[in-house]
């Protein structure tokens, strides 16, 4: 008899079976176990970029992509945006709950105590060609911080692992900014701490020693929630690297170090760089007919950048609220960035109204208005992906705390389907 919650596998080839249970999530598409089924029919499955594959269990975010819906630990996106703010939403992936008025300024306190790097680590920055892309900076100097804090470093020590993440999440900002102002011949300026996270970020990148540093709030506003859209988002390319990394016992800075390089690759975190140097290209709103044409043909591998999603069929509810933010601060500051964000508002309204767009669901997402508001608030374009880098370190680090404790995870090890040459003996040079 058929087992409920099971689904059977026959092998149409010699008619063996196996039931495999079916795992229910607390919300969400239920998922085939299939652990046994090599064991038990000797077949693997595939699975080519984890389409259909979960690849842990995970109680932090949940994405329902035909719905738009976003949440951390169960809390919707569009209310962690309008309330909250980037350490709140980083304590509530970190430890599962919104912090208590105690916990919140303890938390706080604590992030602000790691928010200098050590000394040494200053050398680093030297190391670098002048004109080195910050993300090529930040994969660097991330990693290296495995080699300035080993007093941290075991990764069975859930206290260790506590102090690793706090030190990541609070130095992010300073290597970041850092990674920027060498480039440019900047001193590298000590973090304030009687600031708050995002404004002690942007008095790293902006404040010259000559001249007091004004914070702008209207560009605090518009970072932080670029900051608590980005701080989560499950199993993407850059989080299950760093899960990947860590199912070996690496150490966390190392393993975030392999995150930020997963994450600069334009299809995931390097987009919103990508949007404005399209639009750079597109240069006048007349040409975007010629570029839209050009993702649209098969026969050229060009693609809109800051279109599309692997999880959001419908729309990405991240892309929702930062196209209002975005709107509003265009109208707000003016600029003269005027030309590119009108090609950037005839693109979006061209390819919405495209069949090819809207057959495949290829909808503007978050990246797409982040690159934009960046690009407004006089951002830097290099910074762009390390700013998303800075945001995704909250997420990583919960993600991999999180692992550490989970008993069922082992070494990632996926398995392939061979498709080389069959065994042959090996010929002497002097035959060949
Ligand atoms: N422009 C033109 N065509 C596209 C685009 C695009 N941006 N994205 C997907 N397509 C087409 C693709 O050619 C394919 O067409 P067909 O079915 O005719 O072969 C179809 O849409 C499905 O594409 P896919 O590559 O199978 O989809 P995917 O889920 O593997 O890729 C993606 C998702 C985000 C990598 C892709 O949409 C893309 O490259 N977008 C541009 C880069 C971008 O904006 N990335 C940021 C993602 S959001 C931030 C983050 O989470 O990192």
């Amino acid at each position: 008899m058929t087992k409920k919650n099971t689904v059977t596998i026959t092998d149409n080839r010699n008619g063996n079976q196996v039931d495999l249970d079916i795992l229910d999530p607390t919300i969400g598409s239920p998922t085939i176990d299939i652990r046994k089924l090599h064991n038990e029919l000797g077949l693997f499955t595939y699975d080519p970029g984890f389409q259909a594959t979960a690849s842990c269990k995970s109680d932090i975010t949940y994405i329902d992509g035909d719905k738009g819906v976003l949440l951390y630990r169960g809390y919707p996106i569009e209310q962690l945006a309008e309330h909250s703010n980037y350490l709140e939403t980083s304590f509530l992936l970190i430890y599962g709950h919104l912090p208590s008025h105690v916990e919140y300024y303890d938390f706080i306190g604590i992030i602000k105590q790691h928010t200098m790097v050590h000394e040494g680590i200053k050398h680093f920055f030297n190391g670098f060609q002048h004109n080195a892309h910050p993300m090529a900076i930040m994969v660097g100097v991330v990693g290296a911080l495995s080699a300035f804090y080993h007093d941290s470093l075991d990764i069975n020590n859930p206290r260790h692992r506590e102090i690793s993440a706090h030190r990541l999440l609070a130095k992010m900002p300073t290597i970041a900014a850092y990674s920027h102002r060498r480039a440019h011949g900047l001193p590298l300026p000590y973090p304030r701490n009687d600031l708050d996270f995002i404004e002690n970020f942007m008095y790293m990148m902006f404040s010259v020693p000559s001249e007091e540093y004004k914070v702008n709030p209207v560009a605090v506003r518009a970072m932080r929630l670029i900051f608590i859209l980005h701080a989560d988002h499950e199993q993407n390319a850059s989080t299950s690297t760093v899960r990947l990394a860590s199912s070996s016992g690496a150490n966390p800075f190392a393993c975030i170090s392999a995150g930020i390089a997963s994450l600069w690759g334009p299809a995931h975190g390097g987009a919103n760089e990508a949007v404005i140097r399209m639009l750079e290209e597109i240069q006048h709103p007349d040409e975007i007919p010629k570029y839209v044409e050009r993702a649209k043909d098969k026969n050229d591998d060009y693609r809109l950048m800051g279109f599309g999603h692997r999880i959001y069929k419908n729309y990405d509810p991240r892309a929702k609220i930062i196209r209002e933010a975005c709107n509003d601060l265009l109208d707000v500051l003016g600029s003269t960035n005027q030309p590119l964000f009108d090609t950037a508002r005839k693109l979006e309204k061209i390819a919405m109204e495209d069949d090819y767009f809207l057959e495949r669901n290829l909808y503007p997402n978050v990246d797409f208005y982040s690159g934009i508001i960046l690009k407004a608030l006089g951002m830097p374009l290099n910074m762009f992906t390390v700013i998303f880098a800075m945001a995704r370190t909250a997420g990583w680090i919960s993600q991999w705390l999180e692992m550490m404790e989970d008993q069922e995870q082992r070494i990632g090890r996926p398995r392939q389907i061979y498709t080389g040459a069959k065994v042959r003996e090996y010929v002497n040079l002097s035959k060949r």
